[in-house]
């Protein structure tokens, strides 16, 4: 079996079982500045072993340890002197692989609860005797697995608390890792630094070190290739493929003729002239205009685009491999559906990233701020801003409004205050004037809005100045459109697209 190379720092990993809060305990760990990362609950032992954790979480999870296709682990976890917490379902799990009874006692206990520490305990040190927790489980520990006892218990449950120090295994009825949990962090941090010694020792550039040390691991002396698509990911993705591989990595920039204003040019001069990546740039634009000549159905846009991009791709990678005679191995997580007959590797080394620790990663790296801060821009591009058919004419009215929005944020300082800020071409004309003429034209949409992650948003009060100087250089300057209204809806109920 190849042995990982050895970790430029701590390491713990998470095992998932399908719980809304993985995602935050693996950010709670990294808050201590100890890496942290997530892997499947099913991972073999070997392949733990074979990663060095300085410890290991059993994440919480829906199920029950009875149910019919509950997750379950590999046990010989438990054998190889890794400190091991359990969280919740992860406690179930360690009590029923280890000789415990776990019961189904059909109520769930949910919400606050109090714990009383009854017994010292290294997790629990220094969080006096009695702590407000947060439930939410319907399995019960009935009885410890030999070697274990316990060290805190709630109203509804005697094994709140529980562990094994000798073997160090530690095991949580409640939810440490929630804010209703208020100091359940010092319970992760008592658990990262005393029991699992973890230094405090994870910082981007380890990250950026381990990162490109694994990609040579897995990529050897074959080359890589990236979907580059000018977006934060795709873009720290090639920056640290290229700092790990150097030539082996050619990025494929697709122009699909639906980028913004010169897109594709500050793609070409970020990595084709400063950092000196191997680019191919295909220029698609005419077979993806002619494909949406006609369509004005949002998701045969979508469709269309999509699989369009798809065969663009794999012939630009086919003729790499004629060029390069190699195998090739693909990275970026967004190309996805490209054939199985393919036979690609995939290389995901920003995979396990939250987002901010993606844009940091791309600022150590060198990426220019308007490239690490950028806004998202879907993948079928200014295609599902224009309602209705998408014309070469169209396209133009529209990147000319768009380019008019992105300075006027960028020069207020707005742009980066908001989540996504753009602007959308309506099916729709209407009457105005200008000077002595009346005029039949375009309408422009104005959509800016605040959101976390895109699943909900609102619209952002902009000062009026701003949109009043927004809306009379649109109205102005744009051939085509005589008037701009402001979209002022949140989502839901509205998508923040119009399409
Ligand atoms: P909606 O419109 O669904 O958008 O509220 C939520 C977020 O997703 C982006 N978005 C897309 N991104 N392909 C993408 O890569 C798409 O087809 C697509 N549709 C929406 C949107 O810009 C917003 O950030």
């Amino acid at each position: 079996m190849k042995t990982a190379a050895p970790s430029a720092h701590s390491k713990i990993l998470i095992l998932d079982f399908g719980s809304q809060y993985t995602q935050v305990i693996a950010r709670r760990i990294r808050e201590c500045q100890v890496y942290s990362e997530i892997v499947r609950f099913d991972t073999p032992a070997a392949e733990i072993a074979r990663l060095k954790p300085n410890g290991l979480i059993l994440s919480g999870g829906p199920a029950s340890v009875y149910d019919k296709g509950a997750p379950h682990l590999d046990p010989e976890i438990f054998s190889f002197g890794i400190p091991v917490l359990g969280i919740c379902y992860g406690l179930m799990l360690m009590a029923h692989h280890l000789g415990g009874r776990v019961v189904f006692t059909g109520r769930r206990e949910y919400g606050a609860g109090m714990l009383h520490i009854t017994n010292g305990s290294e997790l629990l040190d220094g969080l006096g005797n009695q702590l407000e927790v947060w439930n939410s489980h319907g399995d019960e520990v009935t009885a410890l697995p030999k070697g274990f006892r316990v060290a805190g218990t709630t109203e509804g449950c005697d094994f709140a608390a529980v562990e094994d120090r000798q073997r160090k295994l530690y095991g949580l009825q409640f939810h440490p890792e929630v804010a209703h949990t208020p100091r359940g962090t010092e319970i992760l941090q008592n658990f990262v630094y005393h029991v699992c010694h973890c230094a405090m020792d994870w910082t981007m550039g380890s990250f950026i070190e381990e990162a490109c040390m694994r990609i040579r691991e897995q990529v050897g002396d074959q080359k890589v290739v990236l979907g580059l698509s000018g977006g934060v990911d795709s873009s720290v993705t090639a920056a640290l493929l290229h700092k790990a591989i150097g030539d082996q990595l050619t990025c494929i920039f697709v122009n699909n003729g639906l980028l913004r204003s010169r897109e594709e040019e500050i793609v070409q001069r970020v990595f084709g002239e400063n950092f000196h990546v191997r680019l191919k740039y295909v220029d698609a634009s005419e077979r993806f205009l002619a494909l949406l000549k006609g369509i004005t159905d949002p998701e045969t846009k979508r469709k269309l685009i999509g699989n369009e991009f798809i065969k663009v791709f794999q012939h630009a990678t086919e003729d790499l491999l004629e060029e390069d005679r190699a195998h090739v191995i693909k990275s970026h997580h967004n190309v996805g559906g490209l054939p199985e007959k393919m036979h690609f590797e995939l290389v995901e080394p920003v995979r396990q990233l939250f987002k901010d620790e993606v844009r940091q990663a791309g600022l150590q790296l060198g990426l220019p701020k308007e490239i690490v801060y950028r806004q998202p821009f879907p993948g079928p591009g200014l295609a599902v801003r224009i309602l209705g058919e998408v014309t070469p004419e169209r396209l133009s009215i529209l990147r000319e409004a768009d380019t008019i929005v992105v300075s006027e944020m960028e020069s207020s300082g707005w742009y980066y205050r908001v989540w996504q800020s753009f602007a959308v071409l309506l099916p729709v004309r209407s009457v105005g004037v200008m000077g002595d003429q009346r005029t039949y034209e375009n309408t422009i949409v104005l959509r800016i809005v605040e959101s976390q992650d895109g699943m909900t948003a609102d619209w952002v009060r902009l000062p009026y100045e701003l949109l009043a100087r927004i809306s009379a250089r649109i109205s102005n300057e744009v051939k085509g459109v005589n008037r701009v209204c402001y979209d002022i809806s949140s989502k839901p109920p509205s998508t923040i697209e119009w399409e």
